[in-house]
């Protein structure tokens, strides 16, 4: 009976509920977090690194309770190079959009967020994907461009990035190379069209590392989507 009376007990019995009810609300709100997440990857070998990234990535998030699509551009057979059609579209902003185009701007329609994964080619992703941004991300769909100025239209989309450099830490962080690329893709594209990149992250030094090596990046990028989403 004392022991029902003691303050520190009742200060104790308040706090355990306080802690209950924000687990138990923070739990329901986590549930209703789930997101539409969209990986568009871009590297030519079903075997790469690369490859295997998308799968940890997507074994995650589907794991994590999220829904989630692939677009492998290789494996589609994408077709990256804007033609003068698309070309002359893209400036008058008449025409039909191609229906490949439409297809892609459908999954992006679709998505809360999507996560980019290739390799660095030239410091840059590869043609692939550089084609899949130049023919997708078109205005009226992801910008708007008058006298007004330029309004992104993809407010509600996140975008993360990972991609694999053969370069190591010291030569990137040396030159800045990391934070040129962020920029290019940060505010250059992705910041045109109103989204917000939510991370960029390298894996760097690809190329040099051992087999048992890269298992090992597999287990942090898994520990590493996994604390995103
Ligand atoms: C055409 C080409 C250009 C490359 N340019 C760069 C580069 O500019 N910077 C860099 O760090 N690595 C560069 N690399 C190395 C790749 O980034 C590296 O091999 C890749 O990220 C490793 O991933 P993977 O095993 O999935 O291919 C290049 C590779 C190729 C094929």
């Amino acid at each position: 009976m004392k022991k029902f009376q003691n303050p520190i007990f009742f200060k104790n019995l308040t706090v355990a509920f306080f802690l209950t009810f924000i687990f138990g609300f923070q739990h329901l709100f986590a549930e209703t977090k789930k997101q539409h997440v969209l990986i568009v990857l871009a590297h030519p070998n079903p075997g790469s690194f690369n490859h295997a990234i998308s799968k940890t990535v997507e074994e995650r998030l589907v794991h994590n309770g999220h829904q989630v699509r692939v677009r492998d551009l290789y494996k589609m057979e994408f077709q990256p190079v804007l033609s003068l059609e698309e070309w002359k579209r893209y400036e008058s902003q008449a025409g039909e959009t191609p229906a490949d185009v439409q297809v892609e701007q459908t999954e992006i329609q679709w998505a809360d967020h999507l996560i980019l994964i290739y390799p660095t080619w030239w410091w840059s992703p590869p043609a692939m994907m550089k084609g899949y941004l130049d023919r997708i991300f078109t205005p009226v769909f992801a910008f708007e461009a008058d006298v007004e100025g330029i309004r992104g239209k993809l407010k509600d989309k996140k975008v993360s990035i990972i991609q694999t450099t053969g370069a190591d830490e010291t030569f990137i962080k040396e030159n800045g190379m990391d934070e040129s690329v962020r920029k290019l893709m940060g505010i250059g594209i992705f910041g045109f069209c109103g989204m917000q990149v939510a991370h960029h992250e390298f894996l760097m030094g690809i190329s040099g590392k051992s087999y048992d090596e890269l298992k090992v990046v597999l287990t942090e990028v898994d520990a590493m989507v996994s604390e995103w989403f």
